[in-house]
């Protein structure tokens, strides 16, 4: 019989998270070719990934909605990020997709995300550790109602504050005792993974939220003998930055400054406008240019949110940068990528190269995955070529 695995999502009724979902009926429906998709290259044929039939999805949230409503969402008005028909084509699979979304946690999420959720949607827990308990409660039934043979959790929610009181722990024992107390440092996004790689499931953190990120985590996932990976998707500026700054490396070209201006218009636009939240994403897209470089170039990263622009964001970006002589240069660019179709393919990906790793028995970080994030755990690398060989190399192995 063939293996069945469990993708949920944390954020399920998110723009990232309702493209998932539609991406994969559409996939199952063969209504859709592969573009987009890593796990779909020639080169990842042999390696037996799991099938798009043999995959279902659940999640939780603290916004009470619904799927088809949110797709619909996104497949309205002159922006749409997906064609109407297809939403209407995959309304059974939202509509089951919906009845497996449970009400989230909202520990130390900051003030932005927690008007985002529904009173009444969202549950109410005394300690960290109730947290994790009702949240593994909820993966628990998932599993068994949906018999899977494994899941992998990721973290598509709203991006949390960089966590100001946290003393960082470095062992399990530490975090295991910052559960219990009714001041629980730990955001929601830490309290999501442990609950997933105590059960011995996969974690992935798509966003620059704390999430696994901890040394403490890396302990839990190798005494359950699971994996996990972050952080934060890279799916566009970053992306593009992580291919060019090693060329001008590699042409002895010197960087002087780097300046990127990011506006859009989506929900996740409107959270990272309140400058706590937005912190981690800056931190996150701004950091990789020195390990790339071997120095520090100036360098300035804003993000607006421009609500006209829904989930259409644009990156503009100038690199002035120095030639033979001392002569100066500059190039710019312009991105303008549809966030969240550019982030659901990753998503699966990235389902499906932990399950596979987990069938193989890996424990740990999946650092072959650093091409996916801006901000790999467990590795320094960040030059997209590189990382990508990490994931070819495992591949073939
Ligand atoms: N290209 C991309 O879209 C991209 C790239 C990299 C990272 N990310 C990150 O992925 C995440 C999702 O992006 P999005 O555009 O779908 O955002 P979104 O705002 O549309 O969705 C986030 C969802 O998370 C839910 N949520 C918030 N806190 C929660 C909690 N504690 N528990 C459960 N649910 C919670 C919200 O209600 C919302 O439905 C963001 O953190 C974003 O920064 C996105």
């Amino acid at each position: 019989m063939s293996r069945r695995v469990g993708l949920w999502m944390i954020g399920a009724h998110g723009g990232v998270a309702t493209s998932v979902a539609v991406g994969l009926a559409a996939l199952q429906r063969q209504l859709t070719e592969s573009c987009g998709l890593v796990s779909e290259l020639p080169i990842f044929e042999e390696l037996n990934l799991i099938d798009w039939e043999n995959m279902v999805v659940g999640g939780h949230d603290i916004r009470q909605t619904d799927s088809l409503s949110e797709a619909k969402k996104l497949a309205s008005g002159m922006m749409a990020a997906i064609r109407p028909g297809l939403v209407e084509q995959c309304s059974e699979f939202l509509n089951e997709f919906n009845q497996r979304i449970r009400p989230g946690i909202l520990l130390n999420c900051g003030p932005t995300i927690e008007q985002l959720g529904h009173e009444s949607y969202v549950q109410e827990v005394e300690s960290g550790r109730q947290a994790v308990q009702q949240i593994q409660a909820d993966l628990r039934n998932f599993a068994t109602e949906e018999q899977c043979d494994s899941v992998i959790v990721i973290n598509l929610a709203s991006t949390e504050p960089i966590p100001a009181e946290l003393q960082v722990p470095q062992s399990w024992d530490e975090v295991d005792m910052l559960l219990d107390g009714t001041d629980c440092p730990l955001p929601a996004s830490t309290l999501y993974a442990i609950a997933a790689l105590q059960l011995g499931f996969g974690y992935v953190n798509f966003t620059p939220s704390l999430g696994s990120s901890l040394p403490a985590l890396e302990q839990l996932a190798v005494q359950n003998q699971t994996v996990h990976a972050g952080c934060d998707g890279k799916t566009g500026e970053t992306f593009m930055k992580s291919v060019l700054a090693p060329a001008f490396a590699r042409r002895n070209l010197q960087i002087m400054s780097w300046v990127g201006h990011n506006i859009f218009g989506n929900m996740d636009g409107q959270v990272l406008n309140d400058p706590v939240n937005k912190k981690t994403k800056v931190d996150s897209k701004d950091q990789l240019l020195r390990q790339m470089l071997g120095y520090q170039p100036d360098t300035h990263t804003s993000i607006e949110y421009i609500r006209s622009l829904g989930d259409w964001k644009t990156a503009w970006d100038h690199v002035h940068f120095q030639g033979f002589l001392g002569t100066p240069m500059v190039l710019q660019f312009t991105w303008q990528g549809c966030d969240s179709i550019l982030a659901a393919p990753l998503v699966l990906d990235l389902c499906r190269f932990s399950e596979m790793a987990l069938r193989r028995g890996e424990v740990g970080t999946l650092t072959f995955l650093s091409s996916f994030f801006k901000s790999p755990i467990g590795t320094q690398e960040n030059d997209f070529v590189e990382q990508f060989q990490l994931l070819t190399d495992w591949a073939t192995a």
